[in-house]
């Protein structure tokens, strides 16, 4: 007998197997699914990272991100006013500083004129009611490209926890709501906190790259603001290795004891178990990192037309609600949003 001839097989008798269990019974039904569904995305749920860079009148794609654009600080209250009409809670802000203004101590990161802080300004002008997320960290500012101040070959700790909180303190006085150290050095949430405090600024929110990982998927970030024609060796000394779990745990109880009001954990879609652990062991509010390489990835793909791009999109800003974050920082959040609101 050839393939094609066999027999069509006898049903199973499946009854006798599950009983009375049958999970697709809530499934077969779109309301049914929504009744069960046990995790839900909406806008609040989105914080949208935003490139910004010199000049004026410009809106420049960068290559690796698709849709993804940096912006002169005249066109930022545009794009604050899309994502507010959205009602997107929070913008996050990364500079691509010029090359002509990044030296070795990053000095920029402490100039009241810089990007950021014209940046705050401007969207504080609008009035718009939208959290600023800024961005504590030297690399956007060092010819070298590293978070922090180098000797030699060694980053050094301290005299670089001096520096950010010099720049948190610029940028609260800019209008900062939320100061986010994405530096990984010790101890600089305590002394950032201590420096607010000091100055008057015990408003100002602490969101803290807790858990942030040496990784590659932050390959198209670094084109972005440039650092990664810059960027001498890696930042592996820093940054935590992407084999361990129970480290992110101490990292993350370390920033809550020294005075972090949120954490987040970075990269995202890697990390979820960490997002989960993290959540369970300290109950709370935690953010997601779906950072540039993981949306680049999505996009490249789509545009191949490899996979479905939105509901990729969807699935994967779902995902981090599942493993327990409370948020997500995301390239995606403008397109989400509309999506969420059913504009798209
Ligand atoms: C640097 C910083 C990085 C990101 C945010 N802040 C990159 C790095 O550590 O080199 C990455 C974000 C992304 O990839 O989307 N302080």
């Amino acid at each position: 007998m050839t393939a094609h001839q066999r027999p069509t097989p006898k049903a199973h008798d499946v009854d006798s197997i599950v009983g009375g269990r049958r999970m697709r019974r809530n499934r077969r039904t779109d309301w049914s699914r929504r009744m069960v569904r046990e995790n839900t995305l909406t806008v609040d749920d989105l914080i949208w990272p935003l490139f910004l860079t010199e000049g004026t009148g410009i809106e420049q794609p960068v290559p690796s991100m698709p849709g993804v654009m940096r912006y002169s600080v005249d066109k930022i209250a545009r794009q604050i006013e899309e994502a507010a009409e959205l009602g997107i809670p929070a913008i996050a802000l990364f500079p691509n500083t010029d090359p002509s203004l990044r030296d070795a101590d990053g000095s920029e990161a402490l100039n009241p004129e810089n990007l950021i802080c014209r940046a705050c300004r401007a969207i504080k002008d609008t009035g718009l009611p939208i959290g600023i997320v800024t961005d504590v960290a030297l690399d956007p500012y060092t010819s070298h490209g590293h978070d922090g101040l180098m000797k030699g070959e060694t980053i050094l700790n301290d005299e670089t926890v001096a520096q950010l909180v010099a720049q948190a303190l610029l940028q609260a006085e800019a209008g900062a709501d939320v100061i986010a150290p994405s530096d990984m050095m010790d101890g600089r949430i305590g002394a950032i906190r201590a420096g607010l405090d000091a100055a008057g600024y015990r408003d100002v929110q602490i969101m803290s790259y807790a858990a942030k990982y040496a990784s590659a998927f932050y390959g198209p970030f670094r084109d972005a603001v440039g650092t990664n024609a810059t960027l001498v060796g890696d930042k592996r000394t820093y940054q935590m290795d992407p084999a361990n779990s129970d480290e992110a745990l101490h990292e993350v109880a370390l920033d809550l004891e020294e005075g972090a009001d949120m954490i987040m954990v970075k990269p995202g879609m890697p990390y979820l178990d960490i997002i989960r652990r993290v959540k369970d062991t300290f109950e709370r509010p935690t953010f997601a990192y779906q950072v540039s390489g993981e949306y680049a990835m999505i996009m490249a793909a789509a545009g191949n037309g490899w996979l479905d791009g939105e509901r990729a999109m969807m699935e994967s800003l779902m995902a981090f609600k599942r493993a327990g974050a409370d948020g997500v920082l995301t390239y995606f959040a403008p397109r989400a949003a509309r999506k969420l609101k059913g504009l798209d």
